[in-house]
């Protein structure tokens, strides 16, 4: 069972950068949507199903330019856009989107591709970061429409069909009960995400002091050599 409250703590300008940019879109979503959880969850997880493919083609691509292994990379990021994707296809038969939601998904779809693939080749750890980020607020969110749903705030209704089968549900599941697995599936990309994060961090780190003991081995050959 994943801890739903976990949080990870910025440690350096590029954790900060990826911290401040998620608070910056759930400030725009939580404008948009307000409480609108239905409306919220169909146009995010249109975008939320995009870094897992684009960052799978970018390693896929690069496994391929450099001959190296990926280390299982592509098929967990590949596993979690189509879980992303299942996301989508539930919550459509939950709420329909409007005409300008589906404009808003149109561009929100085209930017996003773009901007997330610029990080990915510029930061590859600050874009995992990200989507860890963007991972701590979909629980959040989640955590909240659960709480309206039982209130009764927000009516409960029958699990949708396609989420009966995906996630094998009883069949008189509810939609609070699909709330709550893909809340777990939103806690499980945050830890994955940033541990990959971490691991980017630690292969740095290695490789910096490797470079820094090559350099002190040279310079003491060089030393026995006066
Ligand atoms: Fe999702
Ligand atoms: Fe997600």
């Amino acid at each position: 069972m994943n801890n739903l409250d976990s949080h990870y703590k910025p440690s350096n300008f590029s954790d900060k950068v990826a911290l401040y940019f998620t608070k910056f879109l759930r400030f725009l979503a939580d404008t948009f949507f307000k409480k609108r959880y239905g409306h919220r969850a169909v146009v995010l997880e249109t975008v939320a199903a995009v870094p897992g493919m684009v960052a799978g083609m970018l390693i896929h691509l690069k496994s391929l330019r450099k001959m190296e292994d990926d280390k299982g990379w592509i098929k967990t990021l590949l596993d979690e856009a189509e879980n992303e994707r299942m996301h989508l296809m539930t919550f459509i038969h939950v709420a329909k989107p409007t005409f300008i939601e589906r404009i808003v998904i149109m561009i929100a779809q085209f930017i996003f591709i773009i901007t997330y693939a610029i990080i990915y080749l510029v930061s590859q750890r600050t874009a995992h970061r990200i989507v860890g980020y963007f991972e701590e607020e979909a629980v959040r969110s989640y955590t909240e429409y659960l709480q309206e749903l039982e209130t009764g705030k927000i009516k409960d209704q029958p699990a949708p069909e396609v989420a009966i089968n995906y996630w094998n549900l009883p069949l008189h599941a509810t939609l609070k009960d699909v709330v709550k697995v893909i809340r777990d599936d939103e806690a499980g990309h945050r830890d994955v995400n940033h541990s990959f994060a971490n691991v980017i961090d630690e292969r740095k780190t290695k490789e910096t002091n490797n470079t820094k003991d090559k350099q002190i081995t040279t310079k003491e050959n060089l030393g026995g050599n006066n």
